[in-house]
């Protein structure tokens, strides 16, 4: 029981909820959703439902809830030093530890990590990062960003600008005008649909070459992209689009970010999204799987050639005039640290590409042929299931009918929880990595209930 009988009252007179339809919440139409408690891949609500977080969260919680281990780090850093800076050349012995832990498992060619506190927030930095970089090698107008189309990259000014989902622009003045969208490598979704894969990727190569064209590569700085699209539907990249798309970036002398926010520390069943496809970045953006939530901390991986002419620009211009207060806060350090430490101790980007691949085959056993999904997709712990009103010939719903979160909902009243993503009738999964083949089972034959009771 919660002390409080008035918490649901609370949320709608005093809470600003990110992400929701404000109006529809405050006049109740939308029921309050209170956590208590959570263990495992459970969380169960104030009334003692529950319920089977196929999401981790918003893909966070990496290692499940409950690790007494991170709660312990975090209490004993709480008692030592709860909070000094790393300005000036300050740091802690948290902090410190896991910049070196982070480079240890980063592609070789990284140098030094940034500390921030969310994956938009270190985003924000890795522009700045870019801008200055450009300023320091006297190239004032290489400058402009490339994103994709369904990318997501947060909800800052410039984040928000960067992420290609119109929800997230609408109404806000948003893009910023530095930065340009270029195609999604989303095969399914092509326009085009007698393109085979191959020709698909020789388009989007195409279409990003003519941008660099038209826009002119001396006023490009970067390209923004995650390994695999995440929350624009969790699409994995057709066979050969990074290896298409990073030779033209380095003929343009563009610098490539990796925004591995959601694929950084496990969640592909390798380390990095890099390395699982094979990319050579500048900037690596890590967040959520740093800490697997249990403190917010987030980090911009700078590569030794980016480091290099950052220590010349200070060289130049005095200290870099970039941080937060909290930047390297040690409690979010040594949660990060234990995070790590018991990643590899239970094998955990072991089982997220085992159990991972499990969950997808048996999503594809389970719902392949149904007449209303078009496509199941995924790779690691990650899987999403795209709804059509038509196989054949390749329909989608009309957005005002809300397939996907009628889905979603329908799967939560069965205990699971999964997430329509944000564009599109898709629903995905991205449960904690120590999801159990039986647990892998339960998302799947819940899931075909929830598609019983919304295509009846
Ligand atoms: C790939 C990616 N980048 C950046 C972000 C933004 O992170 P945050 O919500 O912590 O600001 C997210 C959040 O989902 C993300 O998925």
């Amino acid at each position: 029981m919660l002390r409080n009988d008035k918490l649901a009252e609370w949320d709608r007179e005093n809470f600003f909820h990110p992400s929701t339809h404000l109006a529809a919440h405050a006049r109740g139409d939308t029921p309050s959703r209170i956590i208590k408690t959570a263990s495992g891949c459970h969380i169960e609500d104030r009334d003692g439902q529950k319920l089977l977080d196929a999401f981790a969260g918003l893909y966070c919680v990496n290692v499940g809830y409950g690790r007494q281990e991170i709660a312990e780090a975090i209490a004993a850093q709480a008692k030592e030093l709860a909070y000094y800076h790393s300005y000036v050349g300050h740091g802690t012995e948290a902090s410190i530890t896991l910049s070196r832990m982070i480079l240890d498992r980063a592609p070789d060619h990284m140098s030094k990590v940034y500390f921030g506190l969310g994956g938009s927030d270190a985003n924000e930095t890795n522009i700045k990062l870019v801008w200055y970089y450009n300023n320091i090698l006297n190239r004032p107008e290489k400058k402009k960003i490339i994103s994709r189309w369904r990318g997501y990259h947060g909800s800052g000014l410039m984040t928000g600008s960067l992420t290609g989902l119109e929800l997230f622009h609408k109404k806000f003045d948003l893009p910023l005008s530095q930065v340009l969208h270029t195609e999604a490598p989303y095969y399914f979704r092509r326009a085009d649909t007698a393109q085979s894969e191959a020709d698909f990727v020789a388009h989007c190569a195409a279409e990003l070459e003519a941008m660099i064209d038209r826009e002119g590569a001396d006023t490009i700085a970067a390209f923004i992209a995650e390994p695999l699209l995440g929350t624009g539907g969790i699409v994995p990249p057709p066979a050969g689009y990074w290896e298409a798309i990073q030779p033209i970036l380095q003929k343009h002398d563009i610098l490539l970010i990796a925004d591995e926010v959601v694929t950084g520390f496990g969640r592909l069943g390798t380390m990095f999204g890099s390395e699982h496809y094979g990319l050579k970045p500048d900037l690596i953006t890590i967040a959520k799987g740093l800490t697997s939530a249990y403190a917010p901390l987030s980090g911009s991986i700078v590569s030794d050639k980016m480091w290099k002419v950052l220590e010349q620009g200070t060289d130049e211009n005095g200290p870099i005039g970039h941080g937060w207060t909290y930047s390297a806060h040690p409690i979010g350090a040594a949660a990060g640290v234990a995070n790590l430490e018991l990643i590899d101790k239970l094998g955990l980007v072991d089982n997220a590409g085992t159990v991972g691949k499990y969950l997808n085959e048996q999503m594809h056993a389970a719902l392949g042929d149904h007449p209303n999904v078009g496509e199941i997709r995924g790779e690691g712990m990650l899987c999403a299931v795209e709804f059509v009103a038509d196989r054949d010939s390749r329909t989608f719903f009309d957005p005002s009918e809300k397939i996907g979160p009628q889905v979603s909902a329908a799967l939560l009243g069965f205990g699971v929880i999964g997430r329509a993503m944000p564009q599109g009738d898709i629903l995905g999964f991205a449960p904690p990595f120590c999801l159990t083949r039986a647990e892998a089972d339960e998302v799947v034959s819940k899931t075909v209930e929830a598609l019983k009771v919304v295509f009846k």
